[in-house]
Order: structure tokens, then C-alpha cells, then sequence
């Protein structure tokens, strides 16, 4: 190269630094980066430009089609070839499967946060259009498709959404007018057999970010181990869940999912590729991923988790139904279980789900790792017993396996996750409540499920802690003895009964459990979308701390979602458009 051309070269690069410069310091004050650019605005990018990132990530970049267009006779306004009504039909037996969303770079399983804009359930000259799907998504198969999706959402002022399976029940993996970096394809898992750290030395795995649960069961049983994960076999490991607490089959054993992470790889949003671990200069981040909730702080490339070895599992499912004459009973009865029983259950290291509703009282399922079905079966009798005390009828079974995996799989035979029927509220039940207060706890619990579906997934998140901090995760889940979910449906012809149903949830059943509770706290995976105090109910105590760490190393805000920490600088217009709050513009 000649000195001329270098020359030339090195003034077009300070006039483009100079120019970067002045736009980043004017971008604090110019009213036009108060809002994430839109489709439509002038500086939205050209298909030219979007044609230059598909190259950079290898041909990747997937426009949104939603998965119902199939559906409808017309698509963003016109007439639509992919009309397909036997196609619509196959598409509507399998709405309800999570394994229908799965594979889609746009679908959230929590239909509400589409903003009902592509519904398969409707006529199909309804109209499909975007509504809040990302716009495009970048389907990432190397950390280079990651750091690409990254940059161009920084660079161009648009706004970024991580997908990973789309499981989140408040709508944080898809967003309006957005770009989406889709993590569903990294799914690369590695043995650490002796892995040596700040506080642990043992058997660790390494997930990248699109690892489902059941992917990473698979492969640890595969080297005698066991890991902690969901307890919904396609949950993803290494990304919201984690992230945001996660719990599982094996967490009255071995803690929180957000337990045993001993380092994370990350993109941050400046571009940087860190490896945070327990002691190195990012810990301040690494504890933020412990428990703070996903989307916020780094884009999670893979974690190491710690792993165990493979267990004894058994477990044990109930049923009791409702027959129009014996609700006293089964109330009864379900004070005693919450009172007595299910605190010795968890601390003996099992993992409850039970659910409550107008048709009765259920367990589905009760894990208890390391013990037997006939250990499992004498923690049970004190229920059992109540239940013939009181004359009521009861299914009840148990069984064991020699592995957690051939348990785990063995119950996903019968169960159902029926992902995109119901809106979703939640709340934290301390175990002082639920010992302490066990009446008015059933006078609220009776409250909500004679009029609609809850849950509880109960267990004992002491146990698990070692030495080393707890991590960003709300202190008052550890002092839970369940998380209460609360469904209302989805109502896919009415659209309104929809919206209702949530507020019904914000406003009518929450307050129940939340008067017992004034400071009580939410599971941030699980919990309402529309909690006005988030920030307290999600995380408690470690907020400010949580919002320091995010200021650090995000401090233009270009990881956001509803309810992460900082969102509150942010708000959505009616439009869909993001803007930094008003209330908070300097
Ligand atoms: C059927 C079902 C069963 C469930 N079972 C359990 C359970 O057993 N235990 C439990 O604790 N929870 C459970 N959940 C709740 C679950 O923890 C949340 O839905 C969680 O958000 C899922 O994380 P994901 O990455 O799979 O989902 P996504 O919806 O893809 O992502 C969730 C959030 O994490 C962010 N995120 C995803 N990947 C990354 C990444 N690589 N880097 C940074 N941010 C990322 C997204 O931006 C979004 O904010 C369940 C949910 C459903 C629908
Ligand atoms: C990106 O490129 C691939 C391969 O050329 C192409 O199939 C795909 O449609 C492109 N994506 C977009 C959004 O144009
Ligand atoms: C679950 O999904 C199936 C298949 O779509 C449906 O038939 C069933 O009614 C759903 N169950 C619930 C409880 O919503
Ligand atoms: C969501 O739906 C409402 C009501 O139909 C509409 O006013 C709004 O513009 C929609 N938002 C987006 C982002 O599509
Ligand atoms: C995403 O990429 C994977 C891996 O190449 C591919 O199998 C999958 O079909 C892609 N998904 C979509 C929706 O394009
Ligand atoms: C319940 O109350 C008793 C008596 O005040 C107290 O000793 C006990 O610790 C309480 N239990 C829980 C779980 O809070």
C-alpha cells in the first residue's frame, strides 16, 4: 500500500472515529436515540444493508414469517401464497406442544406476547401480520453469528432480543420492531471431569447456549452424572432458566440451576467475548447471572455447570377429584399436606409439583432422588392417611428407577405441557406462611383454584448452597416452601377475555397470597408481567446492586426486556416502539 493511500486510509478512519464519537455523545441528548428505530423510519436499514449482515453470519438472517400464516388468506397486507388450510389444521392440533415453537425463530409459547397479531384460530381472512414478533432473527450456529447480531443492534440503534427456546412466560424472548439473535442452534456440551475453582473441584459441564434440559440430562447420564435442570424436558439450560434461578427435579438436593455455575462465556454489549468466572475480574458478573434474570446483563454464550453422580430417583403422583360435595375435605386436606408433609418431603431432597383447580387437588409429580418408592411412599402416608380419615376417594402411585434419566424420561411419557392455554401470574409462599398461617394460606389457595388452575412447585433451596455466595438470586426464594403459578386461558376467539384474564390475575387472585405476604417476593421466570414493583418482588434486596452491575457493563441499555433489571428506564409506546422513559430522559 502506498503512503498515500495509508494516508487516506487513516483520515477516513479519524473522520469516521470523529464522527462515531460525536454521534455517541450526542446520542445521550438527540431525541432521535431516545427510540429504537422502527421499519419505516429513515434510518432503518436499507435490504441492501440487511443483505450485508445475512453474509456476515453465513446466510443466517431469517425474515419473520409467523408460524399461523398458513392460516390466513392475506400476510402483511397482501395476498398470502402460504394460505394452507390442511396445513392450518395440522398446525392447530399441535399449538398447544411446546415442540411447536420450538423450531421457530419468532413463535412465543406464551401466546399474549404475539399481541395476537398472527392468530390460527381465527378466520382466515383475519388479517397475519407481525404484531410484536422480532422482525428478523439471526439463526446462530457460531460465536461469530452472535457477535455479528450483537453489533449490528448496537450499531444501527435497533432493538435486540435474545431467543433461546422462547419458553418465557413474560414475553422477554421476542419484542416489536426488533432484531432477534437466536441461540436454539449452539448446541455444543463437553465434559470437565475434574474441573478446579474457587470453592468446588469436581465433575463439570460445559453447555452452550441452546442446550435444553433434556439435552444436558442426556449427555451427563451418558458419563454417570446428573446435573440440575428443568423439570420441563425442552426448557433451555443455558439461558433464561438459568439465568433467572431455575429450578428442577434435583434442587432440594443440589440447589438452584443458578447454583452451579462455575464460570459463563459471554458477548457483552460493547462486543467483548469474556469468560466470567467465581474469582477473575468479571465475578461482579458472573453474580449477576446467578439469579438476575436473562436478557439484561451479556449475551450467555455457554456455562459451566457443576455435575454429579448418577442417582437412585423415585416418584410418586396423586390424584383427588372434586365431586360438587367434598371441597371441605379436600381443602382440609390440603392444609395438612402443605403443613406437615411437604416441608418433611423437601427436606428429605424431594421436588413437588402439585396443582389445585375446580377439578380437585393433584401431585404430578413428586421427584425425590436418592430415596426409594417405599421411603417415598411412608413420607406420603401422613397425606394419604387424611385423605381416608376423611373419607376421600384417591388415586395415588409411586415407582423408582436406578437413574435419574430413566425416571425423568419415564414420567415425560404421561406428562403434558400444554405451553400456549394460559396466562400466567406467580408468587413465592415462605415456609413461615405456609407452617405459620396455614389457614388463611388454604383460604386463598381455595379462593383462586375453585376458579381457575394453580400450581404449586415446592422445595428446598437451602440445601444446596455451599460455601460460596447465593449468587444474584432473590433471598426469599431460598426461604420459599413453593412457587404458586396461576393460569387463566388464553381465550383465542376473544381477544379481550384474553387481556381481561390477566388482569383478573394482577388484580383479583396475586393480592390473595400477596395480603399474607406484603413483602413477599416472585419467582422472576414465573411470575406476573404486569407486577408494578418488579424490581422488589423479582429480586428483592439485590437490586441496586443488580442495576450497578448492569450500568457496568451495559450502559447504553442494548439488553432489555420486560421486567429485567433496568427496563424501567425504558418504555413500549402504543406503537411498539421502545423509548427510554420520559420520567428518566437527561
Ligand atoms: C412449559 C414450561 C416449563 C417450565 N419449567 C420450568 C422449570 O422446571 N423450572 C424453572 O425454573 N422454570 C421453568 N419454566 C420457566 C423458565 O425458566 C422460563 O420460561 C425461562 O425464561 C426459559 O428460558 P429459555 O432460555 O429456555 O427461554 P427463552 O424464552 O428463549 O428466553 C428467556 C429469557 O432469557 C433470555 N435469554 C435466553 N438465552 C439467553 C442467552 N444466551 N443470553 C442471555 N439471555 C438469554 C431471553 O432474552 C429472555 O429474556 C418453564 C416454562 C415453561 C413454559
Ligand atoms: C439470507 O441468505 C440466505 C442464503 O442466501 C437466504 O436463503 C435467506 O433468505 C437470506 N435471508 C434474508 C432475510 O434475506
Ligand atoms: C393440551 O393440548 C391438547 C392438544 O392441543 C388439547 O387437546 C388439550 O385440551 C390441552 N389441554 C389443556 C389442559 O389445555
Ligand atoms: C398490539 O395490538 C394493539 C391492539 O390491536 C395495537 O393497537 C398495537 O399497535 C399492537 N402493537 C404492535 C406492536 O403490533
Ligand atoms: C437454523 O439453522 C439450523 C442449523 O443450520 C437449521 O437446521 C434450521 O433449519 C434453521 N432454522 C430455520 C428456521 O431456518
Ligand atoms: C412457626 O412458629 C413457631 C412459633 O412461633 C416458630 O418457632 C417456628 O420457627 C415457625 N416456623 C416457621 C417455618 O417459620
Amino acid at each position: 500500500m502506498s503512503t498515500r493511500h495509508l494516508i487516506g486510509l487513516i483520515t477516513v478512519i479519524v473522520v469516521a472515529a470523529a464522527i462515531a464519537v460525536g454521534r455517541s455523545s450526542e446520542s445521550r441528548l438527540s431525541s432521535q436515540n431516545k427510540c429504537r428505530i422502527i421499519p419505516g423510519d429513515a434510518s432503518w436499514p436499507s435490504p441492501n444493508i440487511w443483505q450485508q449482515l445475512n453474509k456476515t453470519v453465513d446466510g443466517k438472517l431469517i425474515a419473520t414469517v409467523p408460524i399461523a400464516a398458513a392460516c390466513h388468506t392475506t400476510l402483511f397486507g397482501q395476498s398470502n401464497s402460504l394460505f394452507d388450510q390442511d396445513a392450518c389444521n395440522a398446525l392447530r392440533d399441535n399449538w398447544h406442544f411446546p415442540e411447536t415453537h420450538l423450531p421457530s425463530s419468532s413463535s412465543p409459547m406464551a401466546y399474549q406476547f404475539s399481541n395476537n397479531s398472527c392468530n390460527p384460530w381465527l378466520d382466515p381472512h383475519t388479517p397475519c401480520t407481525l404484531g410484536s414478533h422480532v422482525v428478523y432473527n439471526v439463526n446462530a450456529t457460531a460465536v461469530s453469528h452472535l457477535h455479528a447480531a450483537v453489533a449490528f443492534a448496537r450499531d444501527h440503534n435497533i432493538r435486540l432480543v435474545i431467543r433461546n427456546t422462547g419458553h418465557d412466560y413474560l414475553g422477554k424472548s421476542t419484542g416489536a420492531h426488533s432484531l432477534g439473535v437466536w441461540t436454539h442452534h449452539l448446541k455444543s456440551t463437553d465434559l470437565i471431569t475434574a474441573y478446579k475453582g474457587t470453592g468446588y473441584t469436581g465433575a463439570a459441564i460445559r453447555v452452550a447456549a441452546g442446550v435444553e434440559s433434556i439435552e444436558a440430562y442426556t449427555f451427563a447420564n451418558s458419563h454417570g452424572l446428573v446435573v440440575v435442570g428443568g423439570n420441563c424436558p425442552n426448557v433451555g439450560l443455558a439461558g433464561g432458566y438459568i439465568q433467572g434461578g431455575g429450578h428442577g427435579p434435583l434442587s432440594s438436593r443440589y440447589g438452584l440451576a443458578a447454583d452451579q455455575i462455575l464460570e459463563a462465556e459471554v458477548i457483552t454489549a460493547a462486543g467483548d467475548f469474556i469468560t466470567a468466572t467465581l474469582d477473575n475480574k468479571h465475578s461482579d458478573l458472573l453474580w449477576a447471572l446467578r439469579g438476575g434474570g436473562g436478557g439484561t446483563f451479556a449475551l450467555l454464550v455457554s456455562v459451566t455447570i457443576k455435575a454429579y453422580p448418577e442417582l437412585r430417583v423415585s416418584s410418586a403422583s396423586l390424584a383427588v377429584f372434586n365431586d360438587g360435595t367434598n371441597a371441605d375435605a379436600i381443602y382440609d386436606s390440603i392444609g395438612s399436606f402443605i403443613q406437615t408433609t411437604l416441608p418433611s418431603l423437601v427436606d428429605a431432597g424431594a421436588f413437588v409439583v402439585w396443582i389445585a383447580g375446580p377439578f380437585g387437588f393433584m401431585i404430578s409429580p413428586a421427584y425425590a432422588p436418592d430415596l426409594t418408592s417405599a421411603e417415598l411412599d411412608q413420607l406420603l402416608l401422613p397425606t394419604l392417611q387424611t385423605f381416608k380419615d376423611k373419607g376421600l376417594q384417591y388415586q395415588y402411585s409411586s415407582a423408582e428407577s436406578p437413574t435419574f434419566l430413566d425416571r425423568y424420561n419415564e414420567l415425560q411419557k404421561t406428562a403434558s405441557w400444554n405451553v400456549s392455554d394460559y396466562n400466567l401470574g406467580g408468587r413465592l409462599v415462605s415456609r413461615h406462611v405456609a407452617v405459620n398461617d396455614t389457614e388463611n394460606l388454604i383460604t386463598a389457595i381455595r379462593y383462586i383454584s375453585s376458579r381457575t388452575l394453580m400450581s404449586g412447585v415446592s422445595y428446598n433451596l437451602q440445601k444446596g448452597l455451599s460455601s460460596l455466595d447465593g449468587g444474584a438470586v432473590n433471598p426469599q426464594f431460598r426461604e420459599a416452601l413453593f412457587g404458586v403459578s396461576i393460569g387463566t386461558a388464553i381465550d383465542y376467539q376473544d381477544w379481550a377475555v384474553t387481556l381481561d384474564g390477566q388482569d383478573q390475575i394482577t388484580n383479583e387472585f396475586l393480592p390473595q397470597l400477596a395480603k399474607l405476604m406484603p413483602n413477599g417476593a416472585a419467582y422472576l421466570n414465573e411470575a406476573d408481567y404486569q407486577a408494578s414493583d418488579f424490581q422488589h418482588l423479582f429480586y428483592g434486596e439485590q437490586y441496586p446492586r443488580l442495576l450497578s452491575t448492569k450500568h457496568k457493563y451495559d450502559p447504553e441499555g442494548l439488553f432489555y426486556a420486560k421486567t429485567a433489571v433496568g427496563s424501567e428506564k425504558w418504555a413500549e409506546m402504543s406503537d411498539g416502539r421502545l423509548c427510554r422513559d420520559p420520567k428518566y430522559w437527561k
